[in-house]
Parts: C-alpha cells; sequence; structure tokens
C-alpha cells in the first residue's frame, strides 16, 4: 500500500463563480448579464487536498461524489493534478454537490445543493489506507453527517499509531454547533477555524460541559476563546482574513506534531499574516481557509515551528485570494522557496 503524506478525508464539489453588479434574480423572467461565470474545484477538502499537493505532499482524498459528468470533471481534474482519488466513491443514488458563488467585490453569497456532499459513509472508509498516511485532515465537519458516529473512534485509531489529525469544522448551516464536535475536537491535535466559528464553539462548549473552568465566552476576546477550546487538549488555528491567523495551546498539554522553537515555547499564543502585495489584486476569498490548512499541514509534516506553520497557511491563504475560487491561484512549493525562504 502506497504511503502517503496526507489524507484527507470530508467534500468535494463543483463551485459556479458568477460575478457581476447586479447579481440578484429577478423574477417574472427577467434576463440579466453576468461579467464572467466559471466552473471550478470546491469543497473544502478537495480544495485542501489541491494545495496540499501543490506544495509537493503525497495526498490521498476520501470523498464522495455522483456518478455524473460534474463527478467525472473532478475525478479527472484532481487525477491531473496528482491526488489519489482511489477513495473517492461514486454514489449511485446522488448527483454531484453544486454550490453556485455570487462574487460582489470582497462580499459573496452562497446557493448549495448537497447531493452527493455530507453521503461519505464512515462504515465504507478503509481505515488501513488513512493509517498510511502521517496526517489526516478531517474537513467540514458539520456538512459530513454520515461521518459524525465513527469519527471518534477513526479519530483514536489514528493517534494511536501516532499519526497527527486536523479538524477544520467550518460553518454550521444548522446553527446548531454541537452534532457531536466536542468529543471530536477532544480527541484530534488541531483545530483549524476561522474567527466566528471558534466564537461560535468557545459559545457552546460551556453549555456542553457546564464546566465552572470555562469563563463566559465573549466575541471580542479572539485568544480567550481559542484558549478555551485549547482546554480540551489540543492546539486551536484561528483564521482571521485580512488579519491573518493565531494558534494558541495549553502548556499543561501539547498536542503531537507541534514543534514549539525558540521563543514560540514560552508562548502559548502565536500570530502571523501574509498581507497582500502591493503590486497584486484581491479576487475573492473562496476556499481561502482550506488552502490555508493545506499550508498549515505542510508546515507541521516539515518539522517547522507553529509560528512558521501559521505563516505559511496565511501565505497560501493569501495567495488563493489573487485568483478567481479555491484553486485557480494555490502557492507552489517554488513560491514558499522564493517568499518564504523554505528550504525543503
Ligand atoms: N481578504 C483577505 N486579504 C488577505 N488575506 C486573506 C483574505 N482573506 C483570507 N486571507 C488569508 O487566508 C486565510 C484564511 O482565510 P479565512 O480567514 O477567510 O478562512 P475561512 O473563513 O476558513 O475561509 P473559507 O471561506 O475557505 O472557509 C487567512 O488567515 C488569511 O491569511
Ligand atoms: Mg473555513
Amino acid at each position: 500500500m502506497p504511503h502517503f503524506d496526507l489524507t484527507v478525508i470530508g467534500d468535494c464539489n463543483v463551485d459556479m463563480i458568477l460575478t457581476g453588479d447586479d447579481l440578484t434574480p429577478d423574477f417574472g423572467q427577467v434576463e440579466k448579464f453576468l461579467d464572467d461565470a466559471r466552473l471550478e474545484i470546491g469543497g473544502s477538502a478537495a480544495i485542501t487536498s489541491l494545495q496540499a499537493i501543490r506544495l509537493g505532499l503525497k495526498t490521498q482524498l476520501i470523498s464522495a461524489i455522483g456518478d455524473d459528468l460534474f463527478g467525472e470533471w473532478l475525478l479527472s481534474k484532481m487525477e491531473d493534478n496528482g491526488i489519489d482519488v482511489s477513495q473517492v466513491k461514486k454514489t449511485k443514488s446522488q448527483k454531484t454537490g453544486v454550490t453556485i458563488c455570487f462574487v460582489k467585490g470582497s462580499d459573496r453569497a452562497m446557493l448549495t445543493y448537497l447531493g452527493a456532499i455530507g453521503k461519505l459513509d464512515h462504515t465504507t472508509i478503509d481505515i488501513d489506507r488513512a493509517i498510511e498516511s502521517s496526517h489526516v485532515h478531517l474537513s467540514s465537519y458539520f456538512l459530513n453527517k454520515g461521518l459524525h458516529s465513527g469519527l471518534v473512534g477513526i479519530c483514536k485509531a489514528l493517534r494511536g499509531k501516532h499519526i497527527t489529525v486536523s479538524l477544520d469544522p467550518n460553518w454550521d448551516p444548522m446553527g446548531k454547533w454541537d452534532s457531536g464536535i466536542y468529543d471530536v475536537i477532544s480527541n484530534v491535535d488541531f483545530l483549524l477555524a476561522n474567527e466566528s466559528e471558534v466564537n461560535q464553539l468557545a459559545s457552546n462548549v460551556t453549555n456542553f460541559y457546564g464546566q465552572e473552568s470555562y469563563s463566559t465566552p465573549r466575541a471580542s476576546d479572539i485568544i480567550g476563546n481559542a484558549n478555551m477550546l485549547a482546554k480540551l487538549g489540543l492546539c486551536v488555528v484561528v483564521k482571521r482574513a485580512q488579519l491573518g491567523a493565531l494558534a494558541a495551546w495549553d502548556p499543561q498539554c501539547v498536542p503531537e506534531g507541534l514543534v514549539l522553537a525558540g521563543a514560540d515555547s514560552e508562548q502559548p499564543v502565536v500570530d502571523a499574516n501574509w498581507p497582500i502585495p502591493s503590486s497584486r489584486e484581491y479576487i475573492d476569498s473562496i476556499g481561502a481557509g482550506d488552502s490555508f490548512d493545506g499550508g498549515f499541514i505542510f508546515g507541521l509534516l516539515h518539522g517547522e515551528s507553529i509560528r512558521k506553520s501559521v505563516e505559511i497557511g496565511c501565505f497560501c491563504g493569501t495567495t488563493s485570494t489573487l485568483g478567481p475560487g479555491g484553486t485557480s491561484c494555490q502557492a507552489t512549493l517554488d513560491d514558499l522557496r522564493r517568499d518564504l525562504n523554505i528550504r525543503h
């Protein structure tokens, strides 16, 4: 069986990206015109996989698509890029998921047809394949409902073999912020989430555990909220769009795979940023968080410090905002070597 640097488990769909000044449909058969329409690879897991492969990580994707034209297109695109897609399941009874992204300036709105998204079933995951990797990343927890009841067991099996595990919950469309996620968070090494997601998860962790040691979360105290979640025994990485990202961990419980080089070992919080260069133009931030994840994991797997890994994540996130969609402008290993002085 091949050995992978990274296994990504989660969602894979097409993104239809529509750009224009007036993106509001008018019923009554009114026809309006767009500036641009593009079909791109979408889904958090697929975008993270592509970012990883562009940085030279040997990567496999475990996901579900429909037995249709969009599914075929996704498979061939990912295979062409070198991702191992042998564990991407084609579900005959489902169509491939589609997200229509309306992009206006720096804002966006999405309409999603879920289809096969979330139909990945934990009982069909070949755990021996996942064990053949150095790191496993779980994407879009709340969308992947078919995985929920099996994830704690999968995480325990992986970590028992010293494989590090990260989790990106993304947004909870149901607004519940529970669905068993705290048990999973307690069994992974890294939580990679944006600021709103960390605030939501911190608000609920008090309800979930009802422990007095947890103070009341405040949206303005992002470091406090990240620290609150880090008490579950992992490193919490908070993605903050233009502000870059920070990482917080509990010094009593440093997760495996976390390299606290130099001054980092004294500081349970680090932050980094990579602003858009003045010579380049922001296009959209679709999938920026997923590219961040690929870059951060690259840093971890190469023994970089937590601060450097966050910086690599920011570099990858920011670079992806310089082109439309999640995968049209992802950083390569050459970019990292040139701009971040990475020697791998
Ligand atoms: N507008 C921006 N300008 C500069 N950098 C950005 C911008 N948006 C995102 N980034 C970079 O990308 C990283 C991840 O983006 P973001 O904070 O939007 O994550 P996210 O909300 O998880 O994204 P996603 O929509 O993919 O789930 C940020 O930490 C930052 O480095
Ligand atoms: Mg995200």
